[in-house]
């Protein structure tokens, strides 16, 4: 069963067509968006909060039309903006429990478990009576996906949510989303095939507006398959200098190379062509 059903789907701001006849599907588990920045990411996940309507194509959200049934979707869906923007001077727990009101969890106690219950879950009720500002980044992530968990959503919709944080931080954030994956639609953005690799059961490859690979991360990896090179000389536009000195080419071999194991993000770069240029520098 497909949770989110997105059909030639097209966005301009101006004359700047940001999807560009997009289609793309998701069901239970993690689906990781995976494109560089400006690929139309941002503007899908909107379109998926029902924050944003579509100029033309279909959408079907839980099973319903976002055009016609916008309350009954987000009251099934949980959303981390980008740019969350918190309330700085709020606690955690007032800030969460802002978020429940705005929810319509109108009962105090049962609004207060709830909180309560989201604030457990990513690991915060330590700090529950803090004030946001003066958390890490890291721990103000988790807060906004707390407030993303509330009311046990269907649907969770991550914008970047590893974006900032350090690899410690990185490697709590992997056990909780996969755990809010475990029973549930999570449709998450990144730019790093690392977060794909870990996080995922599926990737969707976006660029340009347009979906350019749909599959498993191993899927993804095997794209370069036998276009992978490592040499003693740079050759073609996708090379870089690896940390043993070599060079590290993808897609033609050049003179003296010797094959080498792809890996996602190899398949990533093989993928975006010369858009990749400007991703790797
Ligand atoms: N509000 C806006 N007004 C004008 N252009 C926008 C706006 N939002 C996004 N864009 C443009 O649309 C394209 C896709 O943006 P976005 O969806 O934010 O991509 P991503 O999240 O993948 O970086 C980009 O070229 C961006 O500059
Ligand atoms: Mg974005």
């Amino acid at each position: 069963m497909n949770t989110v059903v997105v059909t030639n789907v097209v966005k301009s701001y101006g004359r700047h067509r940001a999807l560009d006849g997009l289609s793309f599907t998701a069901g239970p588990g993690v689906t990781g968006l995976l494109g560089p920045n400006g690929a139309g990411k941002t503007t899908l996940i909107r379109m998926l909060a029902t924050v944003l309507a579509a100029d033309s194509g279909t959408l079907r959200l839980l099973g319903r039309d976002p055009s016609a049934e916008r309350l009954q979707i987000r009251r099934r869906l949980g959303y981390l903006p980008q740019e969350p923007g918190f309330h700085r001077a709020f606690t955690v727990f007032e800030f969460v429990d802002y978020v429940a009101i705005l929810k319509e969890i109108v009962d105090r106690r049962a609004r207060h478990d709830e909180v309560r219950r989201v604030i457990a879950e990513v690991g915060l009720a330590e700090v529950s009576g803090k004030r946001i500002r003066a958390l890490s980044g890291g721990m103000r992530r988790r807060v906004g996906i707390a407030q993303a968990l509330l009311g046990e959503p269907e649907l969770v919709l991550l914008d970047e949510p590893t974006a900032g944080l350090d690899p410690e931080q990185r490697l709590r954030f992997r056990e909780l989303i996969s755990r809010i994956g475990e029973n549930r639609t999570v449709v998450l953005s990144t730019h790093q095939t690392e977060d794909v690799a870990a996080l995922c059961g599926r990737v969707v490859v976006f660029d340009g507006g347009r979906c350019m690979f749909e599959g498993t991360p191993e899927e993804l990896r095997r794209v370069a398959e036998g276009q992978v090179w490592l040499s003693a000389e740079r050759s073609g536009v996708l090379s870089w200098r690896t940390g043993e000195g070599l060079f590290r080419n993808i897609g033609q071999a050049p003179d003296a190379a010797r094959l080498a194991e792809p890996t996602i993000e190899d398949g990533y770069l093989l993928l975006l062509g010369d858009a990749a240029v400007g991703v790797r520098s």
